[in-house]
């Protein structure tokens, strides 16, 4: 296991633009096991955010239940309009149940390959918003955001999660039997890391390869759409 993890860091290593420390910090984490694969960032973040990431090498041994409720708390405490909270979750945990088995069906591509390994498979559901009765922008943007709290709080327990919209929707709909006016938007794969030697060697590269966002600069303005951020040229970490 060692050789392909060595490759993976100094492929971070030759990143344009890594500052040296955060390189360094990437290097340590892939040498001593290739679980971890912090972001490149360039400017400092929260630990756990530069941890996050989604992995396929799923370990299938059981997540404590404990934790597995603590993550559906963080996901209840995410901020929504009006307080709305317009979100919901099905549970699968892997037994041999038939929506286990319908729920792991309804996936498609790649993911049927890996998502199956995980422990928990989550459908993250999208309610309607109270006021108009039905799914509407701010039920998808406040139901990604508690997701996003879910994930971090994974990340806090030591436990990985990957979110999936490759699933057939009328079979994700069955499998838990959603109300009709509920919109079923992702399927988490949610466990403890594996083997990435298990995975089929497709799967294994990518698993393997660097993570790479865009820069600050194609996404953050400067009070006009287009204009440079000076504030990131203020604050830039030495690189
Ligand atoms: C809404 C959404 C849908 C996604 N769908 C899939 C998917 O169907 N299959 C998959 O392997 N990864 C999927 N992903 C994971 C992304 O590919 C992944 O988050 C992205 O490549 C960035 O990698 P990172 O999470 O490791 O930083 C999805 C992520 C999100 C947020």
């Amino acid at each position: 296991m060692a050789q392909p993890a060595r490759v993976c860091a100094d492929a971070y290593l030759q990143i344009p633009g890594i500052s040296s420390s955060n390189a360094r910090h990437c290097a340590l984490y892939l040498t001593f096991d290739n679980m971890n694969k912090p972001a490149h960032t360039g400017h400092d973040i929260h630990p756990l955010i530069q941890a996050r990431w989604s992995p396929r090498a799923f370990d299938p041994r059981p997540i404590d239940a404990g934790q597995a409720l603590s993550l559906f708390e963080a996901a209840r405490w995410s901020a929504s309009g009006g307080n709305n909270q317009p979100w919901a979750f099905v549970v699968f945990p892997a037994d041999d149940s038939e929506a286990r088995r319908q729920i792991e069906d309804a996936l498609t591509g790649n993911n049927r390959e890996w998502a199956p390994r995980a422990p928990l498979l989550v459908l993250a559901v999208a309610m309607p918003h109270p006021r108009v009765g039905k799914v509407g922008p701010y039920s998808y943007y406040d139901l990604g955001q508690s997701v996003a709290q879910l994930v971090v709080q994974a990340t806090a327990l030591g436990l990985f999660a990957h979110q999936m919209a490759g699933f057939e929707a009328d079979k994700a709909r069955q499998a838990a039997g959603l109300p009709d006016d509920c919109e079923p938007m992702v399927v988490i794969a949610i466990g403890h890391y594996g083997d990435y030697n298990d995975l089929p060697e497709a799967l294994r590269e990518r698993e393997l390869a660097p993570r790479v966002r865009k820069p600050l600069s194609e996404f953050v303005f400067q009070g006009r759409w287009g204009r440079p951020i000076m504030l990131a040229t203020a604050s830039a970490t030495t690189r």
